[in-house]
């Protein structure tokens, strides 16, 4: 599974993409908005700092306009890709834009049936929101694995599932298991991930057990 992070703030970007394990970067009006700063500004600097998918959103309704911001945000780099709302007008743009080349993410999904018609429209990737569903009394690992079901019905459809939303490291492992090709994670729940205390217990007993050695390897 490739992990995305889903962030606008550069600074939290450069250290994770430091790891070597970052696969891309997710961001959107809200994440963009929390760092005051200037929209293209940020994305050109996320995309030097990372080589994969950058997702930019558009802020458009209209299907035209859609395209016209989306064409506009993919020439800020290579590997810009434009983020669509799932409505009628955003999938409209998605098959424009993927018809003439541009990565195209298709956001605020939450029905395996929204998930169809997106990969229909040729989208590379499909967010499907996972907290969001929780925050309502639905699961949204479920949608998860039911996209994954309905894809994998059909070679042709070559779209990425992309979970989003997500909220700790549960959501995070049982992406994985549900077969998500992408998850796009919050820094805190991506720097949550390598922790277990029994992990840091160990190491101290190694080190000290080492230390009694006396020796060195250097
Ligand atoms: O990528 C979508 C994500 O940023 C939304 O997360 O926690 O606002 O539902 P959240």
């Amino acid at each position: 599974m490739k992990f995305f992070v889903d962030s606008a703030d550069v600074d939290e970007i450069r250290e994770l993409e430091e790891t070597g394990l970052v696969d891309g970067v997710t961001t959107n009006p809200s994440l963009v908005a929390k760092t005051g700063r200037d929209f293209k500004e940020v994305v050109q600097e996320i995309c030097a700092i990372v080589d994969g998918p950058v997702s930019a959103e558009v802020t458009a309704t209209e299907a035209d306009a859609m395209v016209e911001e989306g064409r506009n945000l993919a020439e800020i780099a290579d590997n810009v890709t434009i983020k669509v709302p799932l409505t009628w007008d955003g999938l409209k743009a998605c098959r424009a834009l993927t018809q003439g080349g541009t990565m195209v993410n298709v956001t605020l999904c939450f029905s395996a049936n929204q998930a169809l018609l997106a990969a229909k429209a040729g989208a590379t990737f499909i967010s499907p929101f996972i907290g969001r569903l929780d925050d309502i009394g639905e699961d949204g690992m479920e949608l998860i694995r039911e996209i994954r079901t309905i894809y994998d019905n059909y070679e042709q459809l070559s779209t990425q599932i992309l979970a989003a939303s997500v909220r700790d490291e549960t959501h995070v492992k049982q992406s994985a298991m549900a077969g998500a090709d992408v998850a796009t994670v919050p820094p805190k729940v991506l720097h949550a991930l390598v922790k277990h205390p029994l992990t840091d217990k160990g190491l101290d007993a190694f080190l000290a057990d080492w230390k009694s050695t006396g020796q060195s390897i250097l």
